[in-house]
């Protein structure tokens, strides 16, 4: 099981408060050093593509592994929504990561208005086909009519999308979206579900803790 916060643009909890569990945290830019110094094991929450360059706003593979960062988040569905990611993108900035030995949580998942119109699958299908299995690489299927929202998938929902994407990619899945202490243990006792991308329940200690402890409880 993995488990890992994504603090999103929050400031998020004393890195410190966390030391010893056993998870990945993302923090925001300006706090990737102080997770580092706590011993946590840090992604960033995105990576460019290019080793350096003129690329305003951007970070890339070399400067966090020069930090002591482990991994990154690539493909947040709040990167694809708001700042203009493709499946393209995704692509070029997972090969370019996994190249220079960063890990990397590459995010999937489909949007409501697909979910209702019945195109799960086929979104799926494409945000996959770009993507190659890698040692280094685990996917998160994060439903975005599920981020934020407080609905999560069902167990039932979650096994059966998990099972789908590993038949098109086998790398381990995480699941995301609204994961909280209290509907952590039913989604981990599914048998695809490798663990767990946290948003919300990632910025308050006692929560992640707890999500941490039911993962940690379910036999490997
Ligand atoms: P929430 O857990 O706040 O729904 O966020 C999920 C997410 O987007 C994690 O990357």
């Amino acid at each position: 099981m993995l488990i890992a916060g994504n603090w999103k643009m929050f400031r998020g909890p004393d890195p410190a408060s966390l030391a010893g569990l056993d998870a990945v945290i993302c923090p925001p830019f300006t706090r990737l050093r102080d997770c580092v110094a706590a011993g946590l094991t840090t992604y960033a929450q995105n990576v460019h593509w290019e080793p350096e360059g003129a690329y305003t706003g951007e970070i890339s593979a070399p400067l966090l592994l020069e930090l002591g960062v482990a991994g990154s988040l690539v493909g947040h569905s709040e990167r694809r929504q708001y700042f203009g990611e493709t499946d393209e993108t995704v692509a070029k900035r997972t090969r370019a990561a996994l190249d220079a030995g960063l890990r990397v949580i590459a995010c999937v998942g489909e949007t409501p208005e697909e979910r209702e119109r019945g195109e799960t699958e086929d979104v799926l299908r494409r945000q996959l086909s770009v993507l190659e299995p890698h040692d280094d690489l685990v996917l998160a299927y994060e439903p975005v009519w599920a981020i934020g929202t407080g609905l999560t998938a069902t167990p039932e929902t979650a096994q059966e999308t998990h099972a789908f994407i590993k038949s098109l990619l086998d790398v381990p899945v995480l699941y995301g979206g609204s994961v909280k202490a209290d509907n952590a243990a039913g989604l981990f006792a599914q048998a695809d579900v490798d663990g767990a991308l946290v948003g919300g329940a990632s910025l308050d200690v006692d929560s992640f803790r707890a999500i941490c402890e039911t993962a940690a409880r379910i036999p490997s």
